[in-house]
C-alpha cells in the first residue's frame, strides 16, 4: 500500500507498512501525520548518535505507542504507561494484543501500569534498567496539573539529546494545557520548543515537540532539509523563542 502524498516519509520500513495498513485499524487519538513525523525524528536521532529507552505516557490501545517501538534500534526498548482503567479494564488486554498484532513483541517492551503523576524518575528509569529515555510521549491526563507533573516526570528521566513530545497542544477542547505548556518553558529555560507539528483534525490534534536548547540548532538545521516541503513559512512565535511548524497545509492568507 503506497503512502498518502500528505503523510511525509518517516524513515523506516516497519514504520511505512504499519500507518498503510494497520494504524487506523488501532483505536487511538494521534493523526498519522505526527506519527510519520515523529518516526522520523527518532531516526534523526539515531543519525545523530542518540540511543536508549523511550516512553510514552498514556499509551491506551497502542496505536502510537506501535508507531514508535517500530522506529527503534534492535536493542531499544518502549516503556508504555498508562493507568489502563479507560473506558474499562480491557484496555490492557487490547493494548498487549494490538502490540503482538503489529508485531512488537515482549522482548521490545515494558508495559506499566500505574499512575504516572505519582511515579518518581527513579521507577520509570527502573524500568528501562536505569537507562535515560530519549524520546517521551506525553498523551496522559489532560488538565494543567497533570500536564506539569508529566512534564516533570518527562525532565528528570530525559537523556542528553532527548525529545519530549506534548499531544492534544492548542486543542479546542484542552485550552488550558498551553498555560500549563508555558509555565514549564518558563521554569526550565535549557528546554525550548523544536518544532510543531500541526493538526490533522480535531482528534488528531497538534504535538509540540520539546528538546534541549544546546540541541536546538543542531535538530532544527535537519528538520529544515528533512521537512522543506512542509515547513509553514511564518513559524510558531514562542515569544522570544521561534521554532518552525510542520504541516500538510503550508499556505499563507491571500492578502489583496
Ligand atoms: C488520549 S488517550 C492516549 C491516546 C494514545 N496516546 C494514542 O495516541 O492513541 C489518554 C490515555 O491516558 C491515560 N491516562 C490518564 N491519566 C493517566 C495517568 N495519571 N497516568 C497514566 N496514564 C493516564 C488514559 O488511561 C488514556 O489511555
Amino acid at each position: 500500500m503506497d503512502r498518502p502524498a500528505n503523510i511525509p516519509p518517516s524513515g523506516h520500513p516497519a514504520v511505512e507498512t504499519y500507518l498503510a495498513g494497520g494504524y487506523d485499524g488501532v483505536v487511538g487519538m494521534s493523526s498519522r501525520f505526527a506519527a510519520a513525523i515523529c518516526a522520523r525524528l527518532l531516526r534523526l536521532q539515531t543519525e545523530e548518535g542518540v540511543k536508549g529507552p523511550i516512553a510514552e505516557i498514556g499509551a491506551f490501545e497502542g496505536r502510537f505507542f506501535i508507531t514508535l517501538a517500530h522506529a527503534l534500534e534492535p536493542d531499544e526498548i518502549a516503556l508504555a504507561l498508562d493507568i489502563f482503567e479507560w473506558p474499562d479494564p480491557g484496555v490492557e488486554q487490547r493494548f498487549e494484543a494490538n502490540c503482538a498484532r503489529h508485531g512488537i513483541g515482549p522482548e521490545r517492551r515494558r508495559t506499566i501500569k500505574g499512575d504516572a503523576g505519582a511515579m518518581a524518575p527513579k521507577d520509570l528509569l527502573a524500568h528501562a534498567a536505569g537507562a535515560r529515555l530519549r524520546f517521551i510521549h506525553i498523551d496522559g491526563e489532560h488538565s494543567r496539573t497533570a500536564l506539569w507533573k508529566d512534564l516533570a516526570l518527562a525532565t528528570a528521566c530525559l537523556a542528553e539529546g532527548g525529545l519530549i513530545v506534548l499531544d492534544d497542544m492548542l486543542h479546542p477542547g484542552y485550552p488550558t494545557l498551553m498555560v500549563a505548556v508555558q509555565a514549564y518553558l518558563e521554569a526550565n529555560p535549557e528546554i525550548v520548543p523544536l518544532c510543531v507539528i500541526d493538526r490533522e483534525t480535531i482528534v488528531g490534534a497538534t504535538k509540540f515537540v520539546l528538546c534541549q536548547r544546546a540541541w536546538f540548532e543542531r535538530y532544527q538545521s535537519r528538520l529544515l532539509e528533512i521537512y522543506k516541503d512542509w515547513i509553514w513559512p511564518l513559524g510558531a512565535d514562542f515569544e522570544p523563542h521561534w521554532c518552525l511548524v510542520l504541516s500538510q497545509d503550508t499556505r499563507l492568507a491571500e492578502i489583496i
